[in-house]
């Protein structure tokens, strides 16, 4: 099979690896990633947001089909256009993708449809009027921008440095968000602030099934022990199934919440196929949607893909097929910890253009994230670097692999030591208590 592959961060390098186990990979960059380029049989660099180009090489390439990385080019109508022209996608529609690009619309579908998961929120594009809405709810909320802002749009208010002291705060933040458009629109979703622990699911997605994949936790937050600004992501974890603080409950709830989204998308005409995102907070009363993303998480996927014992190309034949059911997907039962390296005062004030190296062999996986590679050597860009993936039987022996491969990073970068590390999961599961506790 020939994959036409749309993206060039890590995580697309992860994607690109399970497709090159099975199929020969092409793909079309913003930008030169290393993995990618060393693993690909054919790829361009251009404007991935332009549907006549991934198009085009989709022809000379003569693809079977199609898998998108990020959201942006399913909001440009890439998998639209390649599908009018015969060229299945193991991602969605542009429609479909509405779930993720318009934060609203996931929201009042759930509520149409009676998903399960669902969370207190309204829409605002009056400043006035948000304020109101803050005042009269009267308990924490998250304000977060309509559009797409790469995860570093959404302030909680939880008083932590970087996010919103109190509801003064608050009402600040969505006045610049409606304001200044951030995340592209002059919107604003208030949202009641959830207690609990975040985890992702991710599932492949048909017209008839949703296969979950792993549970994993991303950290957010820049620097250790949750401080400092949003980020895309700075690392995750995974038990190769559940998580250290939920259990098996947990885990179907989440994918029967993904489930009634798929339906709900199918209901409206606008069926969803693909890789899909779930954020959940599990709270007292059991899983909330925080967001569904139309797509692989990153770093999430960095935690799923090496671990995949089914062909990831089969798995993309399938989707287009609507044969899902009949695949029998399965994982190794490993740990997985991603760690990843950012440049020195990132997300704020990135030093990009900085010559880094790794010194030495890792043994954990390495995936190229946003690196310029001139003859041999890296240099850092304004946005995440290099992720290591450790693999063990334990997460504890999966971290111990991860942390060792940073050690061998040298130039000007920073990465959060404590991702997997058994004191920052013990007190995940502490916190969860103490949440399940105040509800007793
Ligand atoms: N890890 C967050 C995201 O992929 O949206």
């Amino acid at each position: 099979m020939r994959v036409l592959l749309v993206g060039n961060g890590a995580r697309e390098h992860a994607m690109g690896e399970a497709l090159a186990k099975g199929s020969k990979v092409y793909a079309v960059m913003k930008a030169r990633n290393p993995g990618i380029m060393g693993l690909a049989t054919g790829y361009a660099v251009g404007n991935i947001l332009d549907p006549e180009l991934v198009l085009k090489k989709a022809r000379e390439w003569d693809v079977d089909c199609c898998v998108v990385g990020p959201e942006a080019p399913l909001g440009t109508g890439v998998t639209d256009r390649l599908e009018e022209e015969g060229i299945p996608c193991a991602s969605p529609q542009k429609a479909a993708a509405r779930i993720e690009l318009d934060k609203s619309y996931c929201r009042s579908l759930m509520k149409k449809h009676g998903c399960r998961g669902q969370v207190a929120y309204e829409k605002f594009d009056d400043a006035a009027k948000a304020a109101e809405f803050i005042d009269v709810y009267g308990k924490p909320v998250a304000v977060k921008p309509l559009g797409l802002t790469g995860g570093k749009g959404v302030k909680v208010m939880s008083g932590l440095p970087g996010q919103l002291k109190d509801a003064e705060e608050a009402k600040a933040y969505a006045k610049e968000v409606i304001e200044s458009g951030i995340g592209g629109a002059n919107e604003v979703v208030i949202e009641e602030k959830l207690e609990g622990e975040e985890f992702t699911i991710q599932a492949f997605v048909d017209d008839e099934s949703v296969i979950g994949m792993p549970a994993v936790q991303d950290h957010k937050f820049a620097y250790d022990g949750d401080k400092g600004p949003f980020t895309g992501g700075m690392g995750s974890y995974s038990t190769g199934k559940l998580l250290p603080f939920m259990g098996e409950g947990d885990y179907n709830a989440a994918i029967a919440i993904l489930e009634d989204i798929v339906a709900a998308l199918k209901k409206e005409g606008t069926p969803y196929k693909g890789a899909i995102y779930g954020q959940f907070m599990l709270t007292a009363g059991g899983p909330k949607v925080v967001e569904i993303n139309a797509r692989f998480g990153d770093p999430e996927a960095m935690n799923v893909l090496p671990i995949l014992k089914t062909s990831y190309s089969e798995i993309c034949a399938a989707i287009n097929e609507g044969e899902l059911k009949s695949m029998d997907i399965a994982f190794e039962p490993s740990s997985t910890v991603c760690k990843y390296v950012v440049p020195k005062g990132y997300p704020t004030k990135p030093e990009s253009g900085k010559k880094i190296s790794i010194v030495g062999k890792p043994k954990s996986r390495l995936y190229y994230a946003s690196v310029d590679k001139r003859k041999g050597r890296l240099y850092t860009s304004s946005s995440r670097a290099l992720a290591f993936v450790g693999i063990g039987k334990t997460i504890g022996e999966a971290e111990a692999i991860a942390a060792e491969s940073l050690s061998l990073v040298k130039g000007p970068v920073s990465y959060r030591k404590d991702i997997g590390t058994r004191e920052l999961i013990e007190k995940r599961i502490r916190h969860m208590e103490e949440v399940r506790n105040s509800m007793q």
